[in-house]
């Protein structure tokens, strides 16, 4: 049964500045990649300190929240959307918990970070922040929408 990429699920991925600068795009968008999720809206941008607080916004009363916003707008990050039957949730397993020196082996912050205050990647943490982080970061006509040719190309 065919499912119309519309319907499909998306969630809000960024690589932050550390994991742009110690050069994990490309690792990052191949975990993503392999585990089956859709690539449907990218974009490098250096945010500036108060589009990272409305990013951020829910972390106003946070002590790091300052620091945080500061450093999201600090470098290039590279924005996504991905798509994809669970991948708020998933996506969510794929990076790990916040804090790497918890995160378990195998997921990114895992296997590729040491510290919470540069855990090198975001994704949104529910079905509504989904939505307002896509809105915030992309315009509708900057994402795509698809339907897989593989079975054709692959032969
Ligand atoms: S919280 O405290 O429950 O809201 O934390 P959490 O939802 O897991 O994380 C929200 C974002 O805050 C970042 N964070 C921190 N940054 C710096 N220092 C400290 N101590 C800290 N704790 C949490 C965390 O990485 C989340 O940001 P993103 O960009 O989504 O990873």
């Amino acid at each position: 049964q065919e499912v119309h990429a519309a319907e499909l699920e998306r969630t809000f991925i960024a690589v932050k500045p550390d994991g742009v600068q110690r050069g994990l795009i490309s690792e990052i968008i191949s975990r993503f990649e392999r585990k089956g999720y859709k690539l449907v809206g990218i974009k490098v941008v250096v945010p500036s300190k108060e589009f990272a607080g409305k990013h951020y916004h829910a972390l106003k009363e946070k002590p790091f929240f300052n620091g945080l916003s500061e450093f999201l707008s600090s470098g290039p990050v590279v924005a996504m959307v991905w798509e994809g039957e669970g991948v708020i949730t998933y996506g969510r397993k794929l990076i790990g918990a916040t804090d790497p020196q918890k995160s378990e082996p195998g997921t990114i912050r895992g296997d590729l970070a040491v510290v919470v205050g540069r855990n090198i990647i975001h994704g949104s943490d529910g079905p509504e922040t989904a939505k307002d982080e896509i809105n915030l970061w992309f315009k509708p006509e900057e994402l795509v929408s698809f339907t897989s040719n593989a079975e054709k190309w692959i032969y």
